[in-house]
């Protein structure tokens, strides 16, 4: 337990760095709610054992904000800015610790789930390297889609600089000045052809379940945020993208099997690494280097991947690489936030 009211402790160090001064104060208030013995530590105890990727910290706060968005914690409420609070920040944790007493046994349920954050902020990153590719189509294959929302990043608006907007000009989703500087050549969005996906626990966007699940794990306090996932979920509705219930490595298994010729193939996958079993991700890893070595030039294979690195003791750095084969260069592209813009470039580019 003592591990576990840690790994909170840095959850909510990192939630206020990421700009949720709510999330941090509510992971504060449980850990020393776990320390002294409370509801906490009876809410979280089966779960101290976890591997840290899985982040019951951040599976606490999602299940609370749950709670809120379906109204059964008014008291609570009062403090969240996604249902219109403006209680202070400060005094949040008496009401959340009322509300977990009152609804044990439905949190219990709820805290055994995994994170499923699906963050349209991250779209920035991968169009960011999408318009290094040149114009050829693009099939886009994403490893743990959750909800699927950015394999329609083609269809979100990107305003780039005064005039210059990649993307869906009139979209719903509008990513502003994401890219710092604004973009190191004249950038254009190679067209996507083909979108599938995979998740062991896929959502459905376009499903009322789907879209309170989507919303509780967006921090309540990040009103951009939640304002760019309504807009996705809207554009949800009209771009079909298939997520099917699978893990990394059978997905891929079956995609990369057979290459479509003068389509260029990207898997893509953010924030995901942490969670696949590290078997699976050096399986993952040869499948497709051996794929690449042996393709054909006219069927171009290429990997990005939006993932944190540890950087000190403390915190993270979102890279973005850019891999491709037939030699498997890897290139560190940019380097984002958690939750996805500004992306900063490195300076380092693709080879033609
Ligand atoms: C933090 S979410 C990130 C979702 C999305 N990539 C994004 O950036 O918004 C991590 C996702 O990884 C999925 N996941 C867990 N294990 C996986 C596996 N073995 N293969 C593929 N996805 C996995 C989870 O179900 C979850 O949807």
């Amino acid at each position: 337990m003592k591990d576990l009211a840690q790994r909170l402790w840095q959850q909510a160090e990192q939630c206020r760095i990421g700009g949720s001064p709510l999330t941090a104060a509510l992971l504060e208030g449980a850990t020393r709610d776990l320390t002294a013995g409370g509801v906490v530590a009876d809410l979280l105890a089966a779960h101290a054992a976890e591997p840290s990727g899985s982040v019951p910290s951040l599976r606490f706060a999602g299940s609370l904000h749950r709670l809120v968005l379906e109204r059964k914690a008014p008291e609570l409420a009062l403090h969240y800015p996604s249902v219109g609070g403006t209680a202070p920040v400060q005094d949040v944790w008496p009401a959340a610790e009322r509300a977990c007493r009152e609804h044990l046994e439905e949190l219990r349920h709820l805290v055994a789930l995994p994170v499923q954050t699906n963050e349209v902020g991250r779209a920035a990153a991968l169009v960011a390297a999408l318009s290094m590719l040149g114009p050829g189509p693009v099939r886009l294959l994403e490893l743990g889609a959750s909800a699927g929302l950015n394999l329609r990043c083609d269809a979100f608006a990107y305003d780039l600089a005064e005039g210059v907007v990649l993307g869906d000009p009139d979209s719903p989703v509008r990513l502003v000045r994401p890219w710092e500087p604004p973009f190191p050549a004249s950038p254009q969005l190679p067209p996507v052809v083909a979108r599938r996906g995979c998740d062991p626990a896929p959502v459905d966007p376009t499903s009322t379940e789907g879209r309170l699940t989507l919303t509780s794990y967006v921090w309540a306090d990040q009103l951009p945020r939640l304002e760019r996932l309504r807009g996705a979920l809207q554009v949800a509705e009209r771009v079909p993208a298939v997520v099917e219930r699978a893990g990394a490595l059978e997905f891929l298994t079956r995609e990369l099997a057979d290459l479509p010729e003068g389509v260029t193939t990207v898997v893509w996958h953010s924030v995901v690494w942490q969670y696949v079993d590290p078997a699976e991700r050096l399986a993952v890893d040869a499948l497709l280097d051996r794929t690449g070595r042996d393709l054909t030039t006219g069927a171009p294979l290429v990997r990005v991947s939006l993932e944190p690195q540890r950087v000190g003791t403390q915190d993270f750095a979102f890279q973005l690489h850019v891999q491709r084969w037939p030699d498997g260069t890897r290139v560190h592209l940019a380097d984002a936030l958690g939750h996805g813009p500004p992306v900063r470039w490195t300076g380092a580019t693709l080879a033609p």
